[in-house]
């Protein structure tokens, strides 16, 4: 089986490749490497010691994806292509909406031209908003925070009337919590650019000295502790969820929504000792205020993705502090 990987030399994306060559899929990536690097398809050959096929280039592009679709005879599609940073979103929404949106629009179109009707797209847990308890199930109500969930949660409702349309598509949309960690032969992971966003990222960021010190924003939630409590899951856990969603679409046709994530609820401070611990490092951090627009709690309910995926996250937090720790020891 030949899959399209959009989005495929990204941190989610190389992990989901080199899984799929692992278990003897075809994989074809199209990246533009607005956040990524070209060297990371070398590295996926060289962890899988498996060839692949590499498209520089925008899923904007009809003609690229088109000829993609000509030559390459694909017979699903996983979905990540995307931009992701929500503080950057709110700053630039109309290039969020025109890049996620419009991509996965012309990637659907050229879809359906060559009756290619397997997908798997990269969701966020994001679009449950401030959930209105926990642990979140996928039937929660959905809404918005931001234009980066915005942009999930209209293309969410776009796979649906896709496949009110026309019943022979088969879509698994994954609603990712927060990857973390990094492969084992730690060739590839997490590149942040500049000042990161996320906590790992940042975390370190400290650790490696590129940065001076970690602001915890707030700690007088209403959690264990008074810090942001998360759901992390590790990337390669990720990776073999795409590959569970991948089999099921396989066997059958309609859409439906995964939670991802581990079930497991750990604060910022928690993060932040289990890194010290295990990686035994400082973390200078204060405390300093609640950053906008941030959501005191939120993890899964991992039953669904359970029971029709067969999936189940199987790292703990020990493995995903280490390996974020190790790669970026490695490549910063
Ligand atoms: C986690 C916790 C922060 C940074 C992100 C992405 C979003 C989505 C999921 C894909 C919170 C705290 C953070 C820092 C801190 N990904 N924190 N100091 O908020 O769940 O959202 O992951 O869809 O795109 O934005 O993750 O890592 O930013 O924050 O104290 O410097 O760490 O307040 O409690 P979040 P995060």
């Amino acid at each position: 089986m030949k899959i399209l990987v959009t989005g495929g030399c990204g941190f989610i994306g190389s992990h989901t490749c080199c899984e799929l060559l692992e278990h003897n899929y075809e994989v074809v990536i199209i990246d533009n490497l607005s956040h990524s690097q070209e060297d990371v398809v070398d590295k996926i050959k060289t962890i899988t010691n498996k060839n692949l096929k590499f498209y520089k280039g925008d899923l904007r592009d009809k003609e690229l994806v088109d000829k993609i679709f000509r030559q390459e005879n694909i017979d699903a599609v996983i979905h990540l292509a995307s931009l992701k940073v929500v503080s950057e979103s709110v700053k630039k929404p109309i290039l969020y909406y025109q890049n996620n949106i419009e991509s996965t629009l012309t990637l659907l179109e050229i879809m359906t031209k060559y009756k290619c009707k397997k997908l798997i797209f990269s969701s966020s847990a994001t679009i449950y908003g401030n959930p209105e308890k926990l642990p979140i199930k996928e039937n929660f109500s959905l809404h918005a925070t931001n234009p980066y969930s915005s942009t999930k949660l209209y293309i969410e409702g776009i796979l649906k009337d896709l496949y009110n349309s026309d019943n022979e598509w088969a879509i698994a949309v994954l609603r990712f919590f927060n990857p973390i960690g990094s492969h084992k032969s730690y060739l590839i992971g997490e590149n942040p650019q500049d000042i990161p966003d996320n906590l790992m990222s940042y975390i370190v960021g400290v650790a490696t000295g590129k940065l001076d010190l970690l602001n915890v924003f707030g700690d007088d939630y209403n959690t264990k502790d008074g810090t942001g409590v998360r759901d992390y899951i590790h990337v390669v856990d990720l990776a073999v969820g795409h590959l569970k969603a991948i089999e099921l679409i396989n066997q059958t046709s309609g859409i439906d929504f995964y939670n991802l994530g581990t079930g497991n609820e750990y604060s910022v401070l928690e993060i932040i000792n289990a890194f010290e611990k295990v990686n035994n490092v400082k973390i200078k951090y204060i405390m300093t205020a609640r950053r906008p627009g941030d959501i005191e709690a939120f993890y899964a309910d991992c039953t669904h993705a359970k029971e029709k995926l067969n999936f189940e996250a199987t790292k703990g937090l020990e493995e995903m502090v280490r390996d974020s720790y190790e790669y970026a020891k490695r490549n910063s």
